[in-house]
């Protein structure tokens, strides 16, 4: 039996999305490629809101985190870097890897970083010195979802900085407007919202953006966003793409214009509530307060003495894969996704093994009663 793959990525890969990279591979020099080209990158514009050109590399979340730093910024340039959790000290390590002079802005894991001390911030430096504001849109180490539209005001209100967002695991999940909210270059990442394997690297630039890949001057190749841009307009990328999870990524679109995306969002919200209902039936603490709460990943805390690697052990025996924490609660928390192809049954299913799982660990606690309180939640 195939595993039920609860795991903030990669997610599971819907069977059509499977059978899409099975397909014969075709020229990626060819007219074929240039219809499947121009196709996906077009219909990706609604996730990113965007009306720019998005553009795919073959890589990882992380590839297209640096590909933001090294096109945007040159050495010893000055940005604020929001971490709450392990990816916003992910995108703090890479600009400081890079040379930037990096000024952390940091909030407890499981909270968000609220908008009013990244305007303070702002202000203690002299106007024109911060040139980029990197936020990460939604926290998987944590689960919680920053608020962004405040976060990206407050940015443009008090700055000229360039404002990255990393949407690894939010893109898809849950809306971005990229240009409403004027964020000037947004990553994202093909296995956890998307649907579909992991190897896929993307990301979009505003205006802005593009005039300051003119100036950047980090050592760029790669990654150089220009040259992915140029082959775009004739429907190509600069070296080989990953052909067959174009296909893939391809696929998934069709099935996520067919549940349409504001459905697709809702979806999404209302797993989130069914996982944090369901997890607190079952005495479990959700850290992040509920008013962040993602609508992709739920962190839960368990209880003292138990510990979160004999759980996840536990669930896998039964089928079920759930992360870990990360970090400082690598033993003290489990994530479960919900996003991407994860419907509110595998939730259900999920939440009853785990209730089993931590009554067979000694607690008194009861399957059922979760079930019944996610569902609950679910009819909300
Ligand atoms: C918010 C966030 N940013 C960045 C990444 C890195 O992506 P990847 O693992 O594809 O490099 C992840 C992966 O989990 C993520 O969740």
């Amino acid at each position: 039996m195939e595993p039920l793959l609860l795991i903030p990525g990669p997610t599971p890969v819907p069977p059509a999305v499977r059978e899409a990279l099975a397909q014969p591979l075709i020229g990626h020099r060819g007219p074929a490629f240039v219809e499947l080209y121009r196709r996906v990158t077009r219909r990706l514009k609604p996730l990113f809101g965007t009306e720019q050109e998005v553009l795919i590399f073959p890589g990882s979340g992380t590839g297209a985190m640096e590909a933001a730093v090294v096109n945007l910024f040159s050495p010893g340039d000055r940005v604020i870097v929001l971490v709450a959790g392990a990816f916003g000290e992910r995108f703090a390590a890479i600009a400081e890897a890079f040379g930037l002079a990096v000024d952390r802005l940091e909030a407890p894991w499981g909270q968000v970083v609220p908008p009013e001390r990244l305007r303070e911030r702002l202000l203690t430096y002299p106007p024109g010195e911060v040139r980029g504001v990197f936020i990460t849109h939604n926290e998987t180490s944590t689960g919680a979802l920053s608020p962004l539209e405040e976060l990206v005001r407050v940015a443009r209100q008090e700055s000229g900085a360039l404002v990255v967002v990393d949407s690894v695991s939010g893109l898809g999940g849950t809306p971005v407007a990229m240009d409403r909210l004027g964020i000037d270059c947004v990553v994202t990442a093909s296995q956890k919202c998307l649907m579909s394997p992991p190897g896929l690297a993307l990301l979009a630039l505003s205006p802005s953006a593009w005039q300051a890949t003119e100036r950047a001057r980090l050592p760029r190749s790669y990654w150089d966003v220009q040259e992915a841009r140029r082959f775009g307009e004739q429907g190509e990328t600069p070296y080989t793409p990953a052909v067959s999870l174009w296909f893939a990524l391809d696929r998934a679109l069709d099935l996520i214009e067919a549940e349409g995306l504001e459905q697709v969002y809702a979806r999404h919200r209302r797993m989130g509530a069914m996982v944090r209902a369901g997890g607190r039936a079952l005495g479990l603490e959700v850290l992040a307060p509920e008013a962040h709460a993602s609508p992709t990943v739920t962190c839960l805390l368990l209880p003292e003495g138990l510990d979160a690697g004999a759980v996840r052990r536990a669930l896998r025996a039964r089928g079920v894969e759930v992360a870990g924490g990360q970090g400082a609660l690598k033993s003290r928390a489990i994530r479960i996704a919900h996003m991407g192809a994860i419907q509110p049954e595998h939730l259900l299913q999920g939440l009853l093994a785990l209730g089993e799982v931590l009554r067979d660990q000694g607690l008194a606690v009861s399957p059922e009663e979760a079930v019944a309180a996610a569902e609950a939640a679910q009819a909300e």
